[in-house]
């Protein structure tokens, strides 16, 4: 019987096998690492999904400081799993990204990725040569002549150290998302994105805040917050004196084992505090894109990361917001063999899992194959491979020369 079933889950990886690779999470708290498999059907199947610890003050600000502890981690998951070798999406944390949303005229993505980063000098605030710049055409009927496009660029020195742990630990990254488009994606397919509805993702991670708000399945505003779980563990460090494991402790398990104790309600004060912090940050933002944008109604914003499990933080969103609130299901339409996972398990990790379940649905050329979902790469392969083998070239004009002039002397020509 075990053979039986051993040799038809090896025809199914045969014969169904997706072209989706492995999504790799790297977190400052938490590495998670997901695998899914899609069958031509569409259905998509979890096929692993683990998480490691990192030791604190190992990745800050979105910047690698321990490349060890951070190499040894995705290498035991990576091993566990059974994918070592394989290829892998990461993210980096939106510390390091800008993200623009830009209106030019139109044109082809050949066209538009061969003067992408000569545009994009007039949107970002580094140097060109510092960064790692993507495309993708958001709305190519924005207007009668122009087009909506995401403008992305990654730090190159962050994106290089991200790539060169997952190498170091036996991966090969060919894509590398950021973590609000992670997110998206995940959101995305979990929940589609309902047409003439505006909703808010919202992943509250260690470090950060990742916000973003999608309108007909087009992503409208993002924004970053430099805040998130660490700022609660600092303060229950400080308030009750303790090491940064047991403020951990005191925040994770706290309902479980300290309920009726002085310590528990102090923790449970210091949360409540915390959270009307974190959560008037968040309204700061909502309320900008709401002052700037017209059909700006929210209907419903939607909670991810691990921190966004502190009930104190849910119950402040939704009486300071006024909108409904709810935790994303990463595995709401994801199918899920009970025989091989504890669901119950899998529950509690799920705010965790939402990045890591977006980088898993994304595969080496995706962004070609015309994927619903944001398909950004910053990894920059694809289009230097695409680029090295064209006989010619874009070159880079004056910052003077405006785009539509520039088209106009391709067409003369
Ligand atoms: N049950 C829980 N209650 C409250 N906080 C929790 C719980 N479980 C985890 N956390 C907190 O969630 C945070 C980790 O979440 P997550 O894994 O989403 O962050 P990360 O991806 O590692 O960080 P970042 O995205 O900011 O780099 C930590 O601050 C952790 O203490
Ligand atoms: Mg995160």
């Amino acid at each position: 019987m075990g053979i039986l079933v051993w040799l038809w889950n090896f025809a199914l990886e045969m014969f169904f096998r997706s072209k989706l690779i492995v999504g790799l999470d790297i977190g400052s708290h938490t590495i998670k690492l997901a695998k899914l498999r899609r069958y031509r059907s569409g259905r998509v199947e979890l096929v692993a999904f683990e998480t490691d610890k990192l030791p604190p003050e190992t990745i800050v600000d979105g910047r690698i400081f321990n490349f060890d502890a951070v190499v040894k981690c995705i290498r035991g998951l990576a091993r566990k799993v059974g994918v070592e070798g394989a290829d892998c999406a990461i993210s980096i944390s939106d510390h390091s990204v800008i993200i623009k949303k830009i209106n030019i005229p139109k044109m082809t993505m050949e066209e538009l990725e061969g003067c992408i980063e000569w545009e994009a000098e007039q949107y970002i605030p580094f140097d060109i040569k510092d960064i790692n710049v993507d495309v993708q055409i958001l709305n190519p009927d924005a207007g009668q002549d122009t087009m909506d496009v995401l403008l992305v660029a990654g730090k190159k020195d962050i994106v290089r150290d991200y790539k060169s742990v997952a190498e170091e630990a036996g991966l090969r990254p060919v894509v590398v998302d950021a973590d609000t488009f992670a997110c998206q994606n995940a959101f995305w397919l979990n929940y589609g994105f309902p047409l003439n509805e505006v909703v808010a993702l919202v992943n509250v991670g260690d470090s950060e805040i990742n916000i973003s708000v999608v309108s007909n399945s087009i992503t409208v505003f993002t924004r970053n917050i430099s805040m998130g779980g660490s700022f609660l563990t600092e303060e229950i460090m400080k308030g009750l004196n303790v090491s940064w494991e047991d403020a951990e402790k005191h925040k994770t398990e706290g309902d479980d084992t300290l309920s009726s104790s002085a310590v528990f309600r102090e923790v449970q004060k210091i949360s409540g505090c915390v959270s009307e912090t974190l959560v008037t940050e968040i309204r700061h933002s909502l309320d900008f894109f709401a002052a700037t944008t017209i059909n700006a109604d929210i209907s419903r914003i939607y909670l991810s990361g691990g921190a966004a499990q502190m009930s104190a933080f849910i119950r402040a969103m939704e009486r300071r917001l006024i909108v409904p609130v709810e935790l994303i299901n990463p595995w709401r339409n994801i199918v899920i063999d009970l025989c091989r996972f504890d669901m119950c398990q899998l529950e509690r990790m799920s705010p965790l899992a939402t990045v890591a379940v977006g980088l898993a649905m994304r595969f080496n050329g995706d962004r070609k194959a015309k994927e619903s979902g944001v398909r950004i790469n910053l990894a920059h392969q694809e289009r230097n491979a695409r680029r090295s083998r064209r006989p010619w070239r874009f070159h880079r004009l004056p910052w003077s020369v405006s785009l539509w002039r520039y088209r106009l002397t391709l067409a003369k020509d």
